[in-house]
């Protein structure tokens, strides 16, 4: 397809350097380099439920590694948190592999189905259905996940999957306690769930959803695991699973095929990466949107001597930024096996320079001033679990069915979960998604295309210390991430990284959505009369992190402290 880059914004960048209305810092060279010859010789592990930290320290003390252990916290995270995410739906790492000193990118994200029909997304009267496109067998893609971690155990790990996955299947076994967001998940989506009798048979007893303290068990969830466990890739994609899920899809309406399944590939690309203030940011690129909006948002903040400045103005900024680079996610991002994306442009500091011109000094740009994008509000679904082993290899996972327990479709005899992420396909070109987000042709769906995710998992290697970040949040991703990582450049310990208080904007709708707390009373005034529309909100993401600290050779692990059930644990 064709874009009409903004060469006139890297023009004005060129021919402008890097004067902007604040002094530049001076960004050092990057310092990954400072940590490749240590090892912390102990681990940390940040997920949101304890169960899944302890199964992945359960897998380290079988002697696995950082991969081993993503393995047995992304599955046990698909039986004791399935409102988030699991082995219907998808994920992307961004990983650190010490021995070879490699960073990596694994992307497991879901596929469209080869038979895709755009108009199952429409009214008869042309409008957006979005019941189609988020409940039931159509709105799922090809799940990602069961792969995803196949190719982990294949090129990272060193246990097989029949030890990793064990405390996953055991837990669906032998049954947990489910915690109070997954019983408030299934009340909130109690109608949806009693559609489909596999659906309700898994989340339901008489039609209700579980108490506190009941003991809950997946034992068909246990059973697709088991058979991932023992035959890879051919345990989910072929056989007796892929056969249950195509005929449980098209029998309640879908479209799925024994193809689409057999034909569903991982792929590993190259991370984004970007310096800033001495740091380097290894992050997730396209699909993903995040990384790109990060680095370009990073690059926009370079050219500013941020720590000069005061709340309001480095608020400003970062809003600014927020903006920016947002409208460039909306028109140029998508699949990079589909589509041909100016990212050299994106990521240019030159294109940056121009875009912080554009920046008012003391006054927000009306985002319906900018060069208009083909633009709306998110939810808080995903999850994200970061992992340092004690040879220091790093994992960051992102992993999702999408919105709050996905299409709530449950496939007949598999306990598995489908995903809800064909809506992060711009379905209908200029609809917003459930997350608001406008797209372009550029994340329009197609046969075997994956959908733009923002899913950010991150790492941050600076000259002293090194974190392992990342939230859910749909496209508050981006916006949360960014700010941990400034929390974390700015000095936070993983406690203060996670708690940071957040705010975000995304281009349109034109309005800086606030957790209560971050800004005092006189920053929210002084940023409204700068014209920004403030509106609070109650939902942020669940950031888990890990940090090591290389000058004492400590690990510091923290789970969100708006989700008491997680864990963020050294050991
Ligand atoms: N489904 C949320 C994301 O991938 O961004």
């Amino acid at each position: 397809m064709r874009f009409a880059p903004r060469w006139d914004v890297l023009l004005l960048g060129f021919l402008l350097g890097t004067s902007g209305a604040f002094a530049a810092d001076n960004p050092t060279p990057s310092t990954h380099e400072a940590q490749l010859a240590q090892r912390p010789g102990h681990a940390g592990i940040a997920s949101a439920n304890a169960l899944a930290t302890e199964a992945g320290f359960e897998v380290l003390s079988k002697g696995g590694n950082a991969f081993d252990a993503a393995i047995a916290v992304a599955s046990t995270l698909s039986v004791v948190e399935p409102e988030s995410s699991g082995i219907g739906g998808g994920f992307m790492a961004t990983m650190y592999v010490a021995s070879g000193h490699r960073d990596v990118f694994v992307d497991a994200r879901e596929t469209a189905p080869a038979a895709i029909n755009p108009k199952d997304y429409l009214n008869p009267d042309g409008t957006p259905n979005r019941d189609t496109a988020l409940k039931g067998p159509l709105s799922a893609g090809i799940p990602g996940e069961p792969a995803g971690l196949v190719w982990l155990a294949k090129h990272y790990g060193k246990l097989p999957l029949t030890v990793s996955l064990a405390p996953a299947i055991r837990t669906a076994r032998d049954g947990f306690k489910p915690d109070s967001r997954l019983i408030g998940s299934i009340q909130e989506e109690r109608e949806n769930i009693q559609r489909w009798p596999a659906s309700a048979a898994k989340f339901l007893t008489n039609g209700n959803a579980p108490i506190a303290g009941d003991i809950w068990r997946d034992p068909e969830q246990a059973h697709t695991l088991e058979l991932l466990a023992q035959y890879g890739d051919s345990g989910f994609y072929s056989g007796e699973t892929a056969q249950k899920l195509v005929d449980a899809v098209r029998a309640a309406g879908g479209n799925w095929t024994l193809k689409d399944l057999s034909s569903y590939r991982v792929r590993e690309r190259a991370p984004i990466t970007v310096d800033y203030r001495g740091y380097k940011i290894i992050t997730a690129p396209p699909p993903s949107s995040g990384g790109v909006a990060i680095a370009e948002i990073l690059n926009i903040l370079s050219g500013f001597d941020m720590s000069k400045l005061d709340q309001v103005q480095r608020t400003h900024l970062v809003i600014e930024s927020m903006r920016r680079a947002f409208r460039d996610h909306n028109d140029y991002l998508g699949d990079p096996d589909f589509v041909k994306m100016p990212l050299d442009m994106l990521l240019s500091p030159y294109y940056a320079d121009g875009l912080r011109q554009t920046i008012l000094p003391d006054k927000a740009t009306p985002s319906s001033m900018l060069a208009p994008s083909s633009g709306q509000d998110p939810g808080m679904h995903t999850t994200h679990f970061s992992i340092i082993d004690a040879d220091g290899n790093m994992v960051a996972i992102t992993s999702t069915v999408n919105y709050v327990l996905g299409s709530t479709f449950v496939a007949q005899g598999t306990g598995v979960l489908l995903n809800d992420e064909m809506d992060d396909f711009a379905l209908v070109p200029n609809k917003p998604n459930v997350y608001g987000l406008l797209g372009s042709k550029a994340n329009a769906p197609e046969p075997g295309k994956r959908m733009l995710s923002s899913m950010s998992p991150s790492l941050v290697i600076g000259p002293d210390r090194t974190a392992v970040i990342g939230s859910p949040g749909g496209s508050t991703i981006i916006t949360q991430v960014l700010e941990g990582i400034l929390a974390f450049i700015d000095g936070g310990d993983a406690h203060q990284v996670a708690a940071h208080k957040r705010f975000h904007h995304q281009y349109m709708p034109d309005v800086v959505t606030v957790e209560a707390g971050a800004f005092d009373p006189a920053t929210s005034d002084a940023l409204t009369r700068m014209g920004y529309t403030l509106k609070t909100r109650d939902s942020w993401g669940f950031m888990n992190v890990v940090i090591w600290d290389r000058r004492t050779n400590k690990l510091d692990a923290a789970s969100d402290p708006r989700r008491p059930d997680g864990l963020g644990k050294v050991q």
